[in-house]
């Protein structure tokens, strides 16, 4: 059936509700040229002022998800499951948790993102350590997840165009901020690898896509509603992002606390969040009858090196140099120079805000302005103390990495600006501060 786009745009407009096929004509026809940019970016904006109904959502989700190359996997002995982060400031959680889950029997085969403006991107942090090749096409991944169970890989170009041509045209249209558009954006891609389980992790605070827990909380039921209308097992927890996660932010950097974390070690709320949000995804996949049960298993898999043994064997799959899980100092790229922020006063920390600090560390290249921009692996950030911790005067609060006098200079600055010293005790975000699931509830 042909429909017409501007009719399609005028019914949204208006604030009626469209059909499942309405949806996926305009999605079809935006994707092979026909529908041209200017209806599409008419549209978009309809939405953004006017919403979807779940049904809608759902239909676009599909349409999206189908444009182009889909992933399945017949004859995987092994259930599926990914996590998806709404990104935030030294969010590396990724790493340590595809191979501690496919440790733990379940198959991760996760196509990831690079970073944009102040949050980091998981590709990127790969990249740092010499020889991992992310670029692997859909058949080499395939090998690699039904060999070791676990791949990370970049987004092809044949793997939801439609997303890509969608997001480019939002970007500069304002429409950016849609829950149905960023639901159907995300887990778009996020189905198209094929699948059964998702755990999204919704960030919320300062240095997160959603600013304030009411929207973050709608951007989580939404997503997990469509993905269950997608007949996914979808559980989304909303977590504290306004202060960095763990301690340290950069790409080289961050390969260095992962692979703490797969050693057993690590900060804290890094390794909190990789148990329970690889827990999770042991439950969806009925590998784990609790989420505490899940939460045990992936914590085990930490401790005694299994996760450590998937994960060098997953560097070792993608070309990687396998020292870098014993000795990551000695083979990541390192910064020249070396400076710590000293504590100018003694007291609590108060602040340390995870949007300044993101921004002081793409000034220093570890992140990118635009897709085009490159980034530096070696510089970025190490907290030597975090928010609540008490500090006295002269002692170090961060070590800045980078690779020029100016550069640290800068970055000094910009932190310390980011940062408060108080008496007081701070207010912070709880680390976990919500979660919205279909499946059976949490015991
Ligand atoms: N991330 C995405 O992938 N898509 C959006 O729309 C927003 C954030």
């Amino acid at each position: 059936m042909a429909y017409r786009a501007v009719e399609i745009i005028a019914r949204k407009r208006d604030g009626l509700t469209l059909a499942g096929d309405e949806i996926r004509w305009l999605i079809a026809g935006f994707t092979d040229g026909s529908v041209p940019d200017y209806q599409m970016a008419a549209f978009a904006m309809a939405v953004f002022w006017r919403g979807m109904t779940s049904d809608e959502t759902a239909a676009l989700l599909d349409a999206m998800e189908r444009s182009g190359d889909v992933v399945r996997w017949p004859g995987l002995p092994w259930p599926t499951a990914d996590k998806h982060s709404t990104g935030g400031v030294g969010d590396k959680v990724s790493i340590p948790l595809a191979p501690a889950v496919a440790a733990c029997g379940v198959a991760v085969p996760m196509i990831s993102g690079r970073g944009l403006g102040h949050t980091g991107g998981t590709l990127d942090k790969l990249e740092s350590i010499p020889g991992f090749n992310v670029r692997l096409d859909l058949a080499a991944f395939d090998a690699m997840v039904r060999s070791i169970g676990v791949s990370l890989i970049g987004q092809t170009d044949r793997l939801v165009p439609a997303d890509k041509k969608l997001y480019a045209l939002r970007d500069v249209t304002a429409t950016v901020e849609s829950i149905p558009l960023i639901t159907a954006s995300i887990l778009s891609k996020k189905l198209a690898e094929g699948v059964g389980a998702l755990v999204m992790d919704v960030k919320v605070g300062s240095g997160a896509f959603m600013k304030d827990r009411a929207a973050a909380l709608k951007l989580a039921q939404s997503l997990v509603g469509a993905g269950t209308a997608a007949g996914r097992k979808v559980t989304a927890f909303l977590t504290a992002m306004d202060r960095p996660l763990g301690t340290h932010i950069g790409n080289s950097l961050e390969i260095i606390e992962s692979i703490d974390i797969l050693h057993g070690r690590g900060p804290a709320d890094t390794r909190e969040l990789t148990v329970r949000l690889g827990g999770e995804m042991l439950r969806l996949c009925g590998a784990a009858s609790t989420l505490a049960d899940g939460e045990a298993q992936i914590a085990a898999a930490l401790d005694d090196g299994r996760a450590l043994a998937k994960f060098r064997a997953l560097v070792t799959a993608h070309g990687g140099d396998p020292r870098v899980c014993d000795d990551p100092q000695g083979v990541l790229p390192r910064a020249p120079l070396v400076t710590p922020l000293l504590a100018w006063q003694d007291g609590i920390v108060q602040r340390m805000d995870a949007l300044q600090i993101g921004v002081a560390a793409v000034h220093l290249g570890a992140g990118r302005n635009t897709a085009a921009d490159t980034v530096d692996p070696a510089v970025g950030f190490v907290l030597a103390k975090k928010p609540g911790d008490p500090v006295r005067a002269g002692e170090p609060l961060v070590h800045v990495h980078a690779r020029t006098a100016e550069q640290t200079t800068a970055a000094l600055a910009e932190l310390r600006a980011a940062i408060a010293l108080d008496r007081a005790a701070p207010t912070l975000l709880p680390l976990w501060l919500d979660v919205v699931t279909d499946a059976r509830p949490h015991e």
